[in-house]
Order: structure tokens, then sequence, then C-alpha cells
């Protein structure tokens, strides 16, 4: 392990030069003569006396020096029947003509606008477009529902929604002006204005406060990119935490670019004038940041997707993307693999189209199980690369740095840490564990650039929910080991976070939503193994004594309760009714325990169990669905 050894270990000794040296591949219109500022610890800021504007880096720095007509980026949108490309100057000019819209409604530096859009070029123009005047943007995922959605515009205070009329789903068009309407009936804030790209599939009634995309941006000045200080921020992107609140991720403007830049080379091997494709959504970190920013900032192109991996209009939709535009490298989630194969387990499709351009498969977002992972290695022959990271960190944690040295592949591990990243595997008493040994996942401070300097307005939430188990750590939330070779196996999460299809989700606003239903006295909600999506969530309620509730009827209003608040991504679909759900003598429900059972697992009998007798009954609805 030469190369690698040498860069990772170089990295945790000297982050100074390290990551100054990295940050000569960002053009800065004050260059950092420091890269670590440490003076309120364990808040730490990167780059503090660089300034730079990410746009600029993203997207004029390549026109000035001769990628003008390189295509940027690929929006291939099968549900729409498009394929547009952008060379970097046609996006410069939509970019800086944006900007220069949103400035014109009086957003300025450090204002918050929301971008409510789907799989468009629009978003990727808006998000730069934001990042160009200095507004920070905070983009919201089109699967969540009105609260969710008001939620996230209380915590921002936009001064400017951006959106789009619809989203496409395969089996129906989600109209979104009814939705923002809705979010914003239930929230005090209210944005200036409402800009509506509209769309063919179901445009929006424009009222006072609605502006159409179009005659917002044609014909609108072009913004300049604006100076950042490299600590100002760049994006808010909310996800879920525990509880309901879901949490404000903050983004940095230069460790973001100077991280991601740097990625791009040393684990996924892509070069400028690269095809470099991320199937995700940008709703999500991995799209925010491998969609948009990062294969931007370094010159390649990047492929935009509009449709999901299987009927869009076959199984054979990855492959054909792949074929139809030379991608070199595909990033996606697993669960878009086993959607894959379970409609073609041995890859017909993939048969009918040349791939000889594609060189490496990127997985994360969700546990890679080995099975799938030897399927798609298999079928693809190519390397299939795990790697493992959260929208806190922004950027993979642990990975197989191709780009410094390509590492053998232990199937079920994100192999070995990132340069920048110092992993601990710990008990819970902070204690080291040895190889072999599971424990909570924890990062030693300062965290490389890139990652999450705090939540939106809540040091304090940040500092209890990330920083303060292990004091000079941060908490990842997942569990797992490392083996005796140091390679990194993440297991799972030690909180109420699950992973449905690579999608994010808190547990507790779920069950906050079942408690709402009068019916219902006590409610859990668990994480339970789905063979196409990883996890999917199970509810388990016990009703008020004395209520009289046909329990399909119960279980109906049940799903539609988290349909309607949180929305269809929470893939709810499963409740059942119990007597009583099984508890420490303290009253503290036994997930855990009840995750095991779900998943079929001969769980022991906790010894703080209040009432064992409640676990018979429990086992026979999870089981069986008796
Ligand atoms: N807007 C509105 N609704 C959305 C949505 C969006 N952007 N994305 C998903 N939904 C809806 C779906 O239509 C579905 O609704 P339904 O209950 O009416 O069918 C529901 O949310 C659940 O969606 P999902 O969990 O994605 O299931 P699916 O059956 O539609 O698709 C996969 C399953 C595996 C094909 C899909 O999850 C996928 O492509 N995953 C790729 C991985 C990924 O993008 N991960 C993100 C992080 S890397
Ligand atoms: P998100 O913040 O939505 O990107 O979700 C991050 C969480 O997804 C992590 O904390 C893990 O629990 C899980 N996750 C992401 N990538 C991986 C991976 N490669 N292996 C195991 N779990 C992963």
């Amino acid at each position: 392990m030469g190369a690698y050894s040498d860069s990772y270990q170089r990295s945790l000794d000297d982050p100074e030069g390290f990551w100054l040296e990295a940050a000569r591949a960002v053009d800065w219109t004050r260059e950092p003569t420091r890269a670590l500022d440490t003076s309120n610890a364990p808040l730490y800021r990167w780059f503090p006396d660089g300034e730079l504007n990410t746009s600029y880096n993203a997207l004029d720095r390549h026109v000035e020096n001769g990628r003008g007509d390189q295509v940027a980026l690929i929006w291939d949108s099968p549900v729409t029947g498009t394929i547009r490309r952008y060379t970097y100057s046609e996006l410069l000019d939509e970019v800086a003509r944006f900007a220069g819209a949103l400035a014109g409604l009086g957003v300025t530096k450090g204002d918050r606008v929301i971008i409510y859009l789907p799989m468009v070029p629009e978003a990727v123009i808006a998000m730069l477009g934001c990042a160009r005047i200095g507004a920070v943007h905070s983009v919201v995922f089109g699967g969540f529902a009105p609260k969710e959605l008001a939620a996230r515009i209380s915590d921002a205070q936009p001064k400017v929604i951006v959106a789009a009329s619809c989203g496409i789903e395969p089996t129906r068009v989600v109209e979104y002006q009814p939705i923002i309407q809705a979010a914003l009936a239930i929230t005090a804030h209210q944005p200036d204005k409402v800009v509506f790209l509209q769309r063919d599939a179901a445009p929006a009634e424009l009222g006072e406060r609605d502006i159409d995309w179009h005659a917002f941006v044609d014909g609108a000045e072009p913004a300049a990119p604006v100076p950042m200080a490299a600590t100002d921020p760049l994006y808010v992107l909310y996800t879920s935490g525990t509880t309901g609140k879901p949490k404000g991720v903050v983004r940095d403007t230069g460790g973001h670019a100077v991280a991601l830049t740097w990625s791009m080379g040393a684990i996924y091997d892509i070069g400028p004038g690269d095809v470099w494709w991320t199937a995700s959504d940008v709703g999500w970190v991995v799209g925010h940041s491998y969609i948009v920013y990062a294969p931007l900032l370094i010159g390649a192109t990047s492929v935009l997707y509009e449709g999901k991996p299987v009927g869009t209009p076959d199984a054979g939709a990855f492959w054909r993307v792949i074929a139809d535009h030379g991608v070199k490298a595909l990033f996606t989630a697993p669960t878009a693999l086993r959607a894959i194969k379970k409609l073609d387990p041995d890859a017909l499709e993939l048969k009918k189209y040349d791939l000889t351009k594609f060189l490496t498969l990127f997985l994360a977002g969700e546990r890679l199980d080995p099975e799938t992972y030897r399927w798609a290695h298999e079928k693809l022959g190519t390397p299939v690369i795990d790697h493992w990271w959260q929208t806190e960190t922004g950027w993979a944690i642990s990975a197989n740095p191709r780009g410094i040295e390509p590492m053998q592949v232990k199937p079920g591990s994100s192999t070995m840490p990132v340069p920048g990243w110092d992993v601990r595997i710990l008990d819970p008493d902070g204690a080291e564990l040895p190889a072999g040994g599971e424990g909570a996942i924890a990062l030693k401070l300062p965290l490389p650039p890139g990652s999450l300097p705090t939540l939106w307005g809540d040091d304090r939430r940040y500092l209890k929910e990330y920083l303060s188990t292990y004091v000079g750590y941060y908490l990842t939330g997942d569990s797992g080991y490392r083996d005796e070779d140091g390679y990194l196996f993440v297991m799972g999460r030690t909180d109420d976070v699950i992973n449905v299809a690579g999608h994010r989700l808190s547990t507790g606003s779920m069950e906050a939503v079942l408690a709402s239903h009068p019916a219902v006295a006590e409610c859990a909600v668990i994480g339970v193994k789905d063979q196409l999506k990883g996890q999917v969530p199970r509810g388990i309620v016990v009703l008020k004594a004395g209520v009289d509730i046909d329990e399909d009827t119960l279980r109906a209003e049940l799903v539609a309760l988290v349909r309607s608040d949180i929305g269809p991504v929470a893939a709810f679909r499963d409740v059942s009714v119990v007597d009583g759900l099984p508890k420490t003598r303290s009253g503290k429900i036994l997930r855990k325990t009840m995750r095991g059972i779900a998943d079929g697992r001969d769980e022991p009998v906790p010894s703080t169990i209040e009432d064992a007798s409640v676990l018979d009954a429990l086992r026979a609805v999870l089981v069986t669905g008796n």
C-alpha cells in the first residue's frame, strides 16, 4: 500500500500542507494562506482567509481555459423522451442569466433560495445560479409531502422558491404547485416569489406571487460571480435525524470546492473531459456533490438522468445511457442494481449495448450486500466499488481510491478510510476496539474540508448530536468494524435512522405521525430487511383501550397518513396491531429486539424487559403476519 498509505498518512500528519496543496486546483479571488482555523474548536473552519466563487470554478474558468465547446451537461430524460446537451459556454450563459434574474428580485449574498425541482437541467442552473451571487440554496427532494417541505421553508426562510410545475414518476405525474401551496399554508414564513418551470405534463396556473421561469430568465442581464469567503455557506441540505425535525446540514464554499475537486481524481479516477454519470437525485447529497458540483468543478461531462433504472423503458435503461453517452464511470445506489437484477437476473439487456468505454461502477447510499456486489461484478466485468459517506460529510469517508492506488475489493467492505478522514471504532466508553470488534464508527476531529461546519442556525444541535458522545470525535451514527488489513465494514445505523432504497428516513418522524391517529395509544416504527429496497419501514401500533375500529381500515388510514405527512418516499406500507410493545422496566421501547425478530433472527430476551410475554405475540405478527 505505497501511494495510498503515503497520501493517507500525510493527510493526517500535515493536514495544513496536504489541503493547501489540494487547494491549488481551485481558482481563488484571494488565495488562502492557511488551511485550518482551529480558533473556535470543536467548530472548525477551512481556508479562513480564502475567497472564491464556486460557479466561477464550475463554469467560467473552463470556458476561459478553452473548454467552452465541451459538453458540460447531458440531460437524458426517458420520461419526457428528451436528450439535451449543454456546452460549458451554454451552461455558463444560462446560469449567469438565472443569477442575474435572481439578483433582480433582490436576492443577495446570504439570502436563501429553496429549489424544488425534479431531475431537469434547470435544477443545476438554479443551484449554480445561487452560488454565483452567493445565495444559499436548499434543494428539496420531490418525494416529500407538504409538511416536510414546510419544515424546510420554516427553517431556511427563503426569499424565493424555484420550482417546476411537476415531476414525472413512472405511474403518475406529481404536481408541485399544490404541494407548495399546502406547505405555504402552514408556514409563517412566506417567500417573496415562486418561480415555476412550466412542464407540459402538468402546467401550473400562475398566481400573483408566481413567475414563469422563461419570463424570468430569458433576456435577464447576466450576473458576474461574486467573491465569497471560503467559510461562507454554499448550501443547506436537510437530512433526517432521529427526531422529526430535519437537520440543516451546512456546506461551506472553499472546503467544499477543494475536497470535491480532489475527490474526482483521487477516488473516482475521473478527469477533465471524461463522461461521468451519477444516477441519484439532485435532492440528495449524492446528487449535489456528484451530479452537479464535483464533475463540473473539474471540467468533466456530467449526465443528468430523469428516469428509473427499470421500466424506462426496460431493465436495459442504465446500459442504454452508458452506451449512448460513452459513460466512463457510473455512481448509483445498490438498490438500483437490485431493481435491475430482479427484472433481468441474467442481465440479457446488457448484451445489447456497447459498454467498451465503461470502466467502473461506484455504489454508495446504503450497504452493498455481497450478493448484489457479486452479480454486478460478474455481469459487468468491471470493478464494482463500494464507498461509504453521508449527507454531513459531503464526500466519501471510506473508499477504494482508484486514482491513488486501486486496492483489492472485499465484498461487504467500503475498503479504507479516505485521506483526510481519521476513522476510529469505539466501544460505549470511548475506547478503541481492536480489529474485528464492532462498535460506533467515529471520526477524529477535525474533519477534512467539505464536511459540515455546523447545522443551519444551530451550533448547539450540531455539538449535541454529533460531537458530544465522544469528546474529540464526530459520531457518524453508523456501526461497523475494521478487519486485520484495516478494511472498513459498515454494518448499519445505531440510531433511529433507516435507509429505504438509498433514501435516508427517520423512524421517529413516522412514529410521530402514527401517534397522531386518534385510535393509537403507542407505536413503534422499525426498519426491516427488504430484498429490493434494503430496508422498509414497518409500523407496530397498540390501540387505545375501548377503541373499536376495523384493523384494515386503521391500517389504510395510517398508511395514508404517513404518505400525506411525510411523503411517498417513506414507502410506508406495512403496519400491524399488537396488544403491547416490548419495553424495558423503565419504559424504553426495545426497538433492536423488534428489528431482530422482524428480520427472523433468534433474538435473545433482554434481561431488562418488563414483560417477556409480549414477544411471542409480536413474533406471531412480525414473522408470520398473523
Ligand atoms: N418525486 C415524487 N415522488 C417520488 C420521487 C420524486 N422525486 N421519488 C420517488 N417517489 C415516490 C415513488 O413514485 C414511489 O411512489 P408510489 O408509492 O406512489 O409508488 C415512492 O416515492 C417510493 O419511491 P422509491 O422508494 O424510489 O421506490 P420506487 O418503487 O419508485 O423505485 C427504485 C425503486 C429502486 C427503482 C428507486 O428507489 C431507485 O431508482 N433508486 C435509486 C437510488 C437512489 O436514487 N438513491 C438516492 C441516494 S444515492
Ligand atoms: P445519506 O446521508 O442520506 O447519504 O445517508 C447516509 C447513511 O447511509 C450512512 O450513515 C449509512 O448509514 C448509509 N450508507 C451510505 N453509504 C453506505 C455504504 N457504502 N455502506 C453502508 N452504509 C452506507
